[in-house]
């Protein structure tokens, strides 16, 4: 089978934010303890991080990570992580059913992300706490000094304030499973309340109020356009999260699911245009999707009650789910004109690309190829990508094509990638490119992943089973490249 694609470099989507290729790091599970920190491996440094993780880290070039949850912030409480460690309570976790030590807080993470050249996203508890909770957060970690709460992260030592950007405004907050869930109208006026609150205390901040948490709530739709009616004005972005998985073993199906992503944003974007019509205002929402991923290999229960970072939410990632990651890449790049902010969720050890062992090693799950092939060379302008391939039909969808793909340019870099899957699970597809509006480029490298077996995992053991290799039939000839896409495979070409 055959697939073209036109790119034109005079016909854009929008710039790429770099927040695109953010992450997520929750406190559950072992994605903190044991993960990015675990005093007394041989590898940690003096406060404890280890440095094979920030290696790992950095190798995916993480430019913002959303912090501290998730379901655990909507129990939270700021103050307990903060201030001399041996002073710090011990808490129930309600939402995991797990021991918090707070040997982690807000100063120590800031740190962390210092290491690794990440910005924070930060989310205030607006499940058991409100306006004041918040407002504080942002006095102790924005304000310079000269008022109580800036003086005591002074104290706590830390001079300079963390000028963090962006901040959500609770999490999922219309779930029966968050720890305060609201009403649409409840968590809308609180979330209003909050955002002047806290754009008082900094008017530079940004805020993203809670969107649906998923499109498949009952309240979806319904719920955006009453949180926007009332925070519309307040807020910056307004969030999405939905995870995808293939529980019914049906891998033409589960490969398909981009296109609801796709639908997702579009249905998302709708609404927020429709709250702009409604209000008569200026001003144009934008989207922050910051929790995607594939999830279904491991549920959320958490059966050792009470124990500090159990192993949960550990799902070992094979060939065809980072597939599917790269399928949702490049929705969400195709949409790079109204998402501005992405979340994978999550980093490391809990639903993640990167893994630990305690004491041990630090891995890369398949998942992590593509989301660094995205994040190392999907910076740029996106373009729109004309595509011309065979199409199937599966439980959920119609008219699916094979070939997924985008382009996107990076005028400064004078270079060009394309990202492509090839969805069949039988066949290879040839893949012809033009790509004529580019004067005197050249294929610099082509990069694959693929492997016989689309169930093929990475493990601690053998960690190199699913891996990149550079791809050996593509030719550009003329600004037109042609190359073989093997049967369920991710692909980078890079020009320049
Ligand atoms: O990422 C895991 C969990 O999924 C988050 O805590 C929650 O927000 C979502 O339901």
């Amino acid at each position: 089978a055959k697939a073209t694609m036109v790119v034109d470099r005079r016909y854009t989507v929008g710039e790429v934010d770099k927040r695109l290729y953010g992450s997520f790091v929750e406190h559950l599970g072992r994605a903190v303890y044991e993960g990015i920190y675990e005093p007394g491996h041989h590898l940690a440094d003096e406060r404890g991080f280890r440095k094979d993780v920030m290696e790992l880290v950095r190798g995916l070039q993480v430019p913002f990570i959303r912090y501290p949850g998730g379901n655990f912030v909507s129990g939270y409480n700021w103050e307990d992580g903060v201030g001399p460690v041996e002073e710090r309570p011990k808490r129930l976790d309600i939402a995991w059913r797990s021991t918090e030590t707070n040997a982690i807080g807000t100063n120590e993470f800031m740190a962390w992300c210092k290491e690794v050249g990440a910005e924070v996203n930060m989310a205030v508890n607006l499940g058991t706490r409100g306006i004041d909770a918040a407002r504080n957060l942002v006095e102790y970690c924005n304000h310079p000094s000269g008022s109580y709460y800036s003086d005591l992260r002074i104290s706590h030592g830390w001079r300079e304030p963390h000028r963090i950007k962006t901040w959500c405004l609770g999490n999922e907050m219309d779930g029966p499973w968050q720890i305060g869930r609201k009403t649409a109208e409840e968590y809308g006026r609180l979330a209003a309340e909050a955002a002047k609150a806290m754009k008082w205390v900094d008017p530079s901040i940004e805020l993203v109020a809670c969107g649906s948490s998923s499109q498949e709530m009952d309240t979806f739709a319904e719920w955006e356009a009453t949180v926007l009616d009332h925070t519309y004005e307040h807020v910056d972005y307004l969030s999405l999260h939905s995870y995808y998985g293939n529980r019914s073993g049906d891998s033409a199906n589960f490969l398909a699911k981009s296109l609801g992503m796709d639908s997702f944003i579009s249905s998302v974007v709708s609404i927020c245009d429709y709250v702009k019509a409604k209000k008569r205002s200026k001003k144009k929402l934008m989207l922050s999707f910051d929790e995607w991923n594939v999830w279904y290999h491991t549920s959320a229960n958490n059966d050792k009650h009470w124990a500090v970072s159990p192993p949960i939410l550990e799902d070992v990632y094979n060939l065809e789910d980072a597939l599917v990651v790269g399928t949702l890449l490049i929705t969400l790049l195709k949409h790079a004109d109204r998402v501005k902010i992405a979340c994978q969720a999550q980093l490391v050890n809990v639903i993640a690309p990167i893994m630990t062992t305690k004491g041990g090693e630090a891995w890369k799950q398949t998942i992590y190829y593509p989301y660094m092939h995205a994040s190392l060379y999907g910076r740029g302008t996106v373009l729109h990508t004309l595509v011309n391939s065979p199409k199937y039909d599966c439980k959920d969808f119609t008219d699916v094509n094979y070939l997924e793909s985008v382009a996107i340019y990076n005028e400064e870099a004078g270079e060009v990638t394309v990202f492509a899957v090839n969805r069949h699970l039988e066949e290879s597809l040839e893949l012809e490119c033009d790509l004529r509006s580019f004067e005197q480029i050249s294929l610099v490298e082509h990069i694959t992943l693929s492997h016989e077996n689309s169930k093929s995992v990475n493990s601690a053991e053998q960690p190199n089973e699913v891996i990149p290799k550079q791809g050996r039939n593509a030719t550009l000839t003329d600004g037109r490249l042609t190359a073989s896409l093997e049967k369920h495979s991710w692909h980078v070409f890079r020009f320049r």
